[in-house]
């Protein structure tokens, strides 16, 4: 890999596209992520790229936020041009997004269609806390084009969400999802977390049952990860509460599947699944097909034509790379074919399409019967040519990647 972009230290004033890269941007699917980085607290879990504090300098404050965003989707569009992708998918990430007024996140979704060409059918998601929207805020959204709200619920147990220091009530994340629909969005998400310390089989056939009876059509359910440096990690390891078990992680995973796939969601990623195939996130199955997209906001990475970079991580720093006509990359790395064909089976391998066996090396392939016999890929797939986890093989997804990769 070679790092192509300067880093920090010299910022580059303008960024170009290496011509390897552009050669498939008109053919390559096409995405926008804007990262929205404030949160009204920090969840103890959590270690995305985001600040409680909403005053975090010039043009990073919260209030100018959105003008900061904008500025760096034009040197997006500059830099892609002339001829413009068209943008397939839109998602506004966090952080909390929702914490921005409704006006801000339909300012930038406005920007998007001036800049670029937009497809007719563009997904446009925006990620929302359950205590930050009201039936006005959504209405807003729904209005200045936003197609698909995702709400982070967790859990529908009290006492799992003051573990995981969650603001809102359990049956909060339902009320929202009501709301979205009747502010007429056809897309809902709910996520949900397994396996936080104190959750019990009950608790998460709870949250189970409280997902299913609410008007959603995909749910992302994600084991735990205890994230070094957090709050919950130093809890953790103090031992005030207890890690949750792999065994017990493997159990609410198999209920969660046949929960909802008894409830007619059918699973289309490790972790996630649908009601129909309409219903799948169009966003994310691009990152998975190793697509493009560019991220905007501090800490994004972004990805076109096998050159990754990312932007630096503090909101001010980042401002300031705007203000003052810079780009806000810190770093990036050229990816060679091996490394993007690596990438490329790692992600598939986690789809419910998964993956043709001649993207394996010839050690891969053997290592695919042995997984074959070994009940972990689906042997009807693998006899047309297909690596595609089982049941159990999902439960040891991981595994079954770094075995077929190594
Ligand atoms: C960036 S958060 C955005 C949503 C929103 N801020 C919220 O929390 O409601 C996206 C999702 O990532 C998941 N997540 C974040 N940290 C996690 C962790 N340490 N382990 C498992 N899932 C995590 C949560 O389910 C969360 O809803
Ligand atoms: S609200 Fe979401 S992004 Fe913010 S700290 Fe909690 S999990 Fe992380």
């Amino acid at each position: 890999m070679n790092a192509v972009l300067p880093l920090l230290e010299t910022p580059p004033r303008s960024f170009e596209l290496p011509d390897s890269a552009r050669e498939g941007l008109a053919r390559t699917p096409f995405g926008l992520y804007v990262h929205v980085p404030f949160c009204a607290t920090r969840c103890g879990y959590c270690d995305f790229n985001t600040y409680t504090s909403d005053e975090l300098g010039p043009g990073a404050n919260r209030s100018e936020y959105a003008g900061t965003a904008i500025a760096e989707l034009r040197r997006a569009a500059t830099t892609l041009g002339p001829d413009l992708p068209t943008v397939s998918t839109v998602f506004v990430g966090g952080g909390t997004p929702t914490l921005l007024p409704a006006d801000d996140l339909a300012a930038v979704l406005a920007e998007v269609r001036r800049l670029f060409p937009v497809a007719d059918d563009v997904e446009v998601t925006t990620e929302a806390n359950p205590e930050t929207v009201t039936p006005q805020s959504l209405a807003r959204l729904r209005a200045a084009g936003f197609t698909r709200v995702s709400l982070g619920m967790q859990s529908a147990a009290e006492h799992v969400l003051a573990v995981l220091d969650r603001r809102h009530t359990p049956g909060r994340a339902v009320e929202a999802a009501h709301e979205a629909r009747a502010a007429g969005f056809e897309h809902v998400n709910l996520d949900l977390i397994y396996g936080t310390p104190g959750e019990s089989d009950d608790d998460w056939a709870a949250s189970l049952d409280a997902v299913l009876a609410s008007p959603v059509d995909h749910v992302s359910a994600y084991a735990l990860i205890v994230e070094e440096g957090t709050r919950l990690a130093r809890r953790i390891s103090r031992g005030e509460l207890p890690m949750t078990d792999d065994d017990v992680l493997a159990d609410r995973y198999v209920q969660a599947d046949a929960t909802l796939t008894a409830a007619g969601f059918g699973w289309y990623e490790v972790s996630n699944w649908a009601t129909g195939d309409a219903a799948r996130c169009r966003h994310n199955e691009l990152y998975w097909a190793n697509a493009n997209w560019w991220g905007v906001g501090p800490g994004a990475h972004s990805h076109v034509g096998g050159l990754r970079w990312w932007n630096v991580k503090h909101p001010a720093a980042y401002a300031d790379r705007l203000a003052a006509g810079l780009s806000p990359g810190q770093d990036s790395e050229l990816l060679d074919d091996a490394d993007r064909a690596l990438e490329t089976i790692m992600l598939g391998l986690r789809l419910r399409d998964g993956l043709p066996l001649d993207r394996l090396s010839d050690t891969g392939r053997e290592r695919a019967e042995k997984a074959v016999a070994d009940g972990l890929l689906e042997p009807a797939a693998h006899a047309e040519g297909r690596a595609v986890l089982t049941d159990r093989g999902r439960l040891l997804a991981d595994a079954v990647i770094r075995d077929l990769t190594d």
